[in-house]
């Protein structure tokens, strides 16, 4: 293939689009034609990206004509009905909803963890993991590597940004209600009644507030995005057996997701030297100087690109696990930067062609 890839950018218009835009933006560019591909009701609109504007289209299945490789970051609906169409039109698909993250013949990619199961895609199709499973999978990598990963006990910090624009309306309109009400949290009922009935996309108030729920009901109690924190890193890493339990909290953050990770490996573990392999990993940062008060935290990875790794202890009552906190932008490296990556990858190879 001699000239520059087409890419198609389906979800321009929405929250990780308007990020994939601001990346391709800031990227080195590898890419000729860019395509902004929204519903019909953003069609026309004219919006920024590569230093030029460009003129959104409606998905229709002519808008993939030509196209090489399709990033997809739609509702999941319309990513089961049209990824296919995009793929069928021969383009390499990069889609970022959880509808092929399990399906056996699309692999689920992390570049700098398992960027050699981008080779096996007979469907044409690529999928990009959840955000909280990829900052944790980040870091938990490189310690599996040297200590045999075997469990995972994991409770997320999940920011309102998840949740969509929605969200992040939500928890503003929120914290202007309560804001200079001190007697607010010290009563039950009193931040409910602060708050009124508009909840955004969560189940209940989120100001001054942690709620033990994100996702959607799934069997036996658990949520759709506790099964992810399960069944994702279990793909990525290789381990069908890995035990995972994952309890999902939303938390009134603005953006980046964090975990907090027991893991349990095969081997004795060490807190210095995993400081070290992580100091090394790929995609990384090692921020672990509580004494200084350097912790990851999303107001300070919001914005940036690797996952963020501190509190790295040794389990007091058991030698082979590792106690730690992770942070990353679930609207970078989480949804928007990951794709870019994978599509970059996608780009090089058909390059050689
Ligand atoms: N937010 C995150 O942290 C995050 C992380 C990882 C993955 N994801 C996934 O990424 C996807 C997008 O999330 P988001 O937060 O960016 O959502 P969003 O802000 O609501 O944006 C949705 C995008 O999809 C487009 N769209 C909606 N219905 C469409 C239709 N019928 N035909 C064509 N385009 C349509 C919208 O275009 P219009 O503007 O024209 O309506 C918009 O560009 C979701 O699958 C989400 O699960 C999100």
């Amino acid at each position: 293939m001699g000239a520059q890839p087409t890419l198609a950018v389906v979800g321009a218009t929405g929250s990780v689009g308007t990020v994939m835009r601001e990346l391709l933006s800031s990227r080195r560019n590898v890419w000729g034609e860019i395509r902004l591909v929204a519903s019909a009701r953003s069609a026309g609109r004219r919006l920024p990206c590569r230093g030029e504007e460009l003129t959104v289209r409606e998905l229709t299945p002519d808008v993939f004509d030509g196209v090489d490789v399709a990033m997809f970051d739609v509702p999941e609906a319309v990513a089961a009905e049209w990824a296919p169409i995009a793929a069928a039109r021969g383009a390499t698909v990069v889609d970022n909803s959880a509808v092929f993250r399990l399906h056996g013949d699309v692999p689920l990619v992390i570049p700098e963890v398992n960027p050699g199961h981008l080779r096996y895609r007979p469907l044409g199709l690529t999928a990009s993991p959840n955000g909280t499973v990829t900052a944790m999978v980040m870091a938990l990598a490189p310690l599996h590597h040297e200590y045999g990963l075997r469990e995972l006990v994991i409770a997320s910090y999940q920011s309102v940004s998840g949740a969509g624009q929605a969200g992040v309306d939500a928890l503003h309109d929120q914290i202007t209600k309560v804001a200079g009400d001190r007697t607010l949290g010290s009563r039950p009922g009193n931040v409910r009644q602060a708050v009124g009935d508009d909840l955004g996309p969560f189940p209940a108030p989120l100001a001054l507030n942690v709620i033990p729920w994100s996702g959607e009901p799934a069997p036996l109690g658990w949520s759709s995005d506790e099964l992810k924190l399960r069944n994702e890193p279990r793909k990525i890493l290789g381990l069908p057996d890995l035990k995972v339990s994952a309890t999902c909290v939303r938390v009134p953050v603005v953006t980046g997701h964090s975990v907090a990770v027991h893991a349990v490996f095969g081997s004795e573990v060490d807190a210095d030297e995993s400081r070290a392999i992580l100091r090394n990993a790929p995609g990384v940062i090692l921020v672990d100087d509580p004494e200084a008060g350097e912790f990851p935290m999303p107001i300070d990875a919001v914005g940036t690109d690797p996952s963020w790794i501190g509190r790295i202890r040794r389990a007091m009552d058991d030698p082979r696990a590792l106690d730690l906190f992770i942070t990353g932008d679930n609207m970078r490296k989480g949804a928007a930067l990951n794709s870019v990556q994978l599509a970059e990858l996608i780009a090089a190879e058909l390059a050689k062609r």
